[in-house]
């Protein structure tokens, strides 16, 4: 049997959930959907969360909310999945592609400082595979300029920073729940916020402008009249996937405790391959080891697309590392500095399987190709 590179835990809770769902007859964005916002805040620490349909829609959303448009610049890694240069190029304004540090694959102060310029309006920082990134020495570049952060964290729910989960850090802040994230709704994703004058807007925006939902005329006793405040979007969740993202809570805690015992044991089975580089919590935070890459040295024996394809007939389904936006076709007309340490580990790392359930046979399968590759005795 194949070895996938993530499996969903779906059980008994999230079919029971849906199924209430489906019995009370209201399916669209309503009760669940408010109740997972609730449980969103609760666990990360924040004053609001605010679902919608996706990541990549949150994403936008949060540069609308800023006023981020055409003629502005935001600062984005290209090492992330193109979803987060997309989200920009949405708005109108223009992704400008900064370089990521090599330990941790993620922006730092050091690689957005060159990239800044009088029209850059936002710098959108990504947690890559659920490494926290250094906000600390981020704000100190950004916060004096008044320019305004917002964090992808698509693959950091449950990551934490300085002690405190991401999406406690006083940026608009936004989860996915795509299956290849730490909880799933099939689809879907979370604003966080601290306003409330913010929160109440991203609710609007992401529902036509509304000022009434349609679950709350729904609910009331009388006839209600809704306004339509300003062009909005549908970007709403439906109660059918809060339910599935509610049952999915009540387990996150034990889904990134397996997650980093596993990850744990995979730094033990290839602590001795040389020059393997592999994925580890960054001195100030922890990460819930979302996706567990490794980057092989520039002398490993074989290509990353050989051992890819060796992984592939050892029934190991294994993937390229992090893509890089600026390479790609889409991105083939933009103009960007150099990013030497992007376009490395972009080439040469690979993400190995790892979710919950996963075995130590499994595991074990995995890291025998990977040393055999990089012929390690024993
Ligand atoms: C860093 C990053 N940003 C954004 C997204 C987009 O998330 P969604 O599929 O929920 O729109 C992803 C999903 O893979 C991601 O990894």
């Amino acid at each position: 049997m194949t070895v996938p590179v993530m499996r969903p835990w779906l059980g008994a809770e999230e079919l029971e959930a849906v199924t209430e769902v489906l019995a009370s007859g209201w399916v669209a964005q309503g009760p669940k959907v408010a109740a997972f916002e609730e449980e969103i805040a609760r666990a990360v620490h924040a004053n609001h969360g605010v679902a919608v349909s996706s990541c990549t829609a949150g994403l936008h959303l949060a540069l609308h909310l800023l006023g981020v448009g055409p003629g502005d610049e935001v600062i984005v890694p290209s090492l992330s999945f193109i979803a987060t240069a997309n989200s920009v190029l949405q708005t109108g304004a223009r992704p400008v592609f900064a370089d990521v540090d090599d330990a941790t694959q993620n922006l730092t102060a050091k690689t957005i400082e060159p990239c800044l310029s009088d029209r850059t309006a936002a710098v959108m920082v990504v947690h890559q595979a659920g490494v926290p990134a250094n906000l600390t020495a981020i704000h100190e570049l950004t916060g004096p300029r008044g320019i305004p952060v917002v964090e992808d964290a698509a693959c950091a729910l449950g990551s934490t920073y300085q002690g405190a989960p991401i999406g406690s850090h006083g940026n608009l802040t936004v989860f996915s729940f795509h299956p290849r994230k730490i909880i799933t709704t099939g689809e879907g994703g979370m604003v966080v916020v601290d306003g409330d004058d913010s929160a109440a807007r991203l609710r609007r925006l992401r529902e036509h402008g509304m000022n009434q939902s349609a679950f709350a005329r729904h609910a009331s006793s009388g006839p209600v009249l809704e306004a339509y405040l300003e062009p909005g979007f549908n970007y709403r969740m439906t109660d059918l996937q809060a339910a599935v993202g509610l049952a999915q809570m009540g387990r996150l805690d034990v889904i990134v405790a397996e997650r980093r015992a596993r990850a744990a044991r995979y730094q033990e089975l290839l602590w001795d391959v040389p020059g393997l580089q592999v994925v580890a919590d960054p001195s100030d935070g922890t990460t819930n080891f979302q996706s567990f890459w490794v980057v092989l040295p520039d002398d490993f024996p074989v290509t990353r697309d050989e051992l890819l394809a060796r992984l592939d007939q050892a029934g190991v389904s294994a993937r390229r590392g992090i893509m890089a936006a600026h390479l790609e076709p889409a991105y083939a007309a933009s103009s960007f500095e150099p990013l030497p340490v992007t376009e490395r580990l972009t080439s040469r790392s690979l993400i190995l399987p790892l979710f919950h359930g996963i075995t130590d046979a499994d595991q074990e399968r995995v890291v025998s190709v990977v040393r055999a590759a990089a012929e390690v005795v024993a």
